[in-house]
């Protein structure tokens, strides 16, 4: 076994040597799973928050993941290229329907409620969000998210498994759970506040009740709010605040969340976490409660996702600059404000360069160039405006013109039949940053190789970017699979995102 793998390493080598601007890369190893995935590697998973500030980050369909219905699974989970595709569409649906109460006239998001953007005038008593009466966003939510963290919340703390992001609203269902079906409380995970000693209800004439405070007729009553269109209530609840405890270092008085009585929005699909945990920009986020007790030379958060569904990565809380700065190969880009998505980070993106032609934003889509392009991780693909990836796709389909297309795969549609090669050689792929950083992109970040779906005789890869189907979409959006490699540290303080290589072990 050894020395069979040497002819591909060796040959490997002399390729590097031989080519300029091209990397070769081995089908085999593209085929190989890369991580271990035996049932056994769950244990090595640390349970609850008890590693440092680091907490274990778990795929939804990973047999690890504590959520109910992926863990009955005999083998974790694969999502199929189709189901990936379904996500991504519904998760730029809700950042652009985020994106459109977020700049409808009125309350802006980061002033209402934890849990409610963009609160109608009309109802006294509840902070409403209307959405679009064509959309079915919010109905679609247990559809969008991917990864959990299992964090506490409450004295003692109750653990709760929750999704992750960062697009501006904490949510966490609670008890008594409301709603139809034989288990409204989703599995089980709901925050109990009555087990609690540091649960408060927020009164509507409180701040972190925010826009609902105009709507308040008598100060003191709790704040509620109803996400719901003309017929349909998708959930209700009241904002409060409790401890949130992260690991035994790191806990949060006082957060405050969107405590859902109906929850129609993290139940169904694969697994049911009991929320959502808001680490944007966002007045009541995470986020925004750490900074200002954060220790000097601390980046806010990290997290690297796991490649695989079956192995684990992190999210780490405050973590230390100081160690990163042994390692090779951290770059950082600029973090910039775009006035359409306030909550949302986004980094100084100005050109993508396919061989080291440099194919800037400014020729393709200029408004897109310097603070266009968010970064997210729920997405798996990275999505660009459509005319940045034509730009893109045009010159990464002459430098592989040399091998036999394959059919399109709805939004991925650069795609290849690599039927027959050992190796194939890919051309470099790079984004340009603002401040001079080019970061140099490895296969496994912008080729989606169908490893898992098809048998080896029949390989086809796809360029893992696309195009937004919705013209109108405000932003580029930088998927999971092109940050999975990495470490992402959020120094938010400092107005920066580093990159870190990483293989998301726990340390
Ligand atoms: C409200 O949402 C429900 C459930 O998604 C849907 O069936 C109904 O058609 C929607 N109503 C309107 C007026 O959009
Ligand atoms: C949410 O809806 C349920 C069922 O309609 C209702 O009993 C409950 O009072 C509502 N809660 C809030 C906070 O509006
Ligand atoms: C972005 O906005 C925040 C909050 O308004 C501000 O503190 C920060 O300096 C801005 N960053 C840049 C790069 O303009
Ligand atoms: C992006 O940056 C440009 C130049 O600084 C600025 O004019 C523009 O308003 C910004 N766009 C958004 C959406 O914030
Ligand atoms: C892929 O390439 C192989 C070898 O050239 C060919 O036999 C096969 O039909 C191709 N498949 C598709 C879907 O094009």
């Amino acid at each position: 076994m050894a020395s069979a793998m040497h002819l591909p390493l060796l040959l490997l080598c002399l390729l590097v040597g031989h080519t300029h601007g091209s990397r070769p890369v081995m089908l085999r190893s593209i085929h190989d799973s890369g991580a271990s995935s035996s049932a056994s590697a769950c244990s090595s998973i640390p349970k609850g928050f008890s590693s440092g500030n680091k907490l274990p980050v778990v795929h939804r369909l990973s047999r690890c993941s504590p959520l109910g219905r992926a863990r009955k699974r005999k083998q974790g989970g694969k999502p199929s290229l189709g189901e990936i595709l379904h996500r991504d569409g519904l998760r730029l649906r809700y950042l652009s329907d985020i994106h459109r109460s977020d700049a409808a006239p009125g309350p802006s998001l980061s002033s209402a409620p934890a849990a409610a953007p963009g609160p109608s005038q009309s109802t006294p008593a509840s902070a409403i969000v209307s959405f679009p009466a064509t959309q079915n966003i919010i109905r679609s939510l247990p559809g969008v998210f991917d990864y959990t963290v299992l964090v506490g919340y409450g004295t003692p703390a109750q653990p709760l498994p929750l999704y992750f992001d960062a697009s501006g609203m904490s949510n966490i269902r609670c008890k008594p759970c409301f709603g139809a079906g034989s288990d409204p409380c989703g599995g089980g995970y709901a925050f109990d506040p009555s087990l609690s000693s540091s649960f408060r209800t927020v009164p509507c004439d409180a701040p972190e009740c925010g826009a609902a405070t105009s709507s308040c007729s008598s100060p003191g009553e709790p704040c509620s709010f109803t996400f719901q269109n003309a017929t349909y209530v998708y959930g209700n609840g009241t904002v409060v605040t409790d401890t949130l405890t992260l690991s035994p270092s790191a806990a949060v008085p006082d957060l405050a969340v969107g405590c859902m009585q109906v929850d129609h929005l993290y139940s169904g699909g694969d697994g049911v976490a009991a929320g959502n945990i808001d680490l944007s920009k966002s007045r009541d986020s995470l986020v925004s409660r750490l900074l200002p007790t954060l220790p000097p030379n601390t980046a806010a958060f990290s997290y690297c996702l796991p490649a695989d569904t079956d192995a684990h990565g992190f999210l780490a809380v405050a973590p230390a600059l100081s160690d990163y700065s042994g390692i090779n190969g951290v770059q950082y880009m600029q973090l910039v404000n775009n006035s359409r998505g306030p909550s949302f980070y986004f980094v100084d993106l100005f050109a993508i360069s396919v061989n080291g032609k440099y194919l800037p934003f400014t020729a393709a889509a200029p408004e897109f160039a310097g603070n266009g392009t968010m970064i997210d991780a729920q997405s798996w693909f990275t999505y660009l405006n459509p005319a940045i990836y034509a730009v893109l796709r045009d010159e990464f389909r002459q430098s592989m013109a040399k091998y036999p297309p394959a059919p399109a795969f709805d939004e991925l549609d650069t795609c290849y039949n690599f039927t027959g090669y050992s190796y194939i050689q890919l051309p470099e792929i790079a984004l340009r940053f603002g401040n001079g950083v080019i970061m140099d992109l490895d296969d496994r970040q912008f080729m989606y190789f169908f490893r898992e779906h098809l048998n080896d005789d029949f390989p086809f890869g796809c360029l893992a970017f696309a195009p937004a189907q919705d013209v109108t979409f405000p932003w580029n959006v930088l998927g999971t699979q092109l940050q999975r490699t990495k470490e992402v540290v959020y120094d938010v303080r400092g107005g920066r995102i580093g990159f870190v290589p990483s293989r998301c072990g726990l340390r």
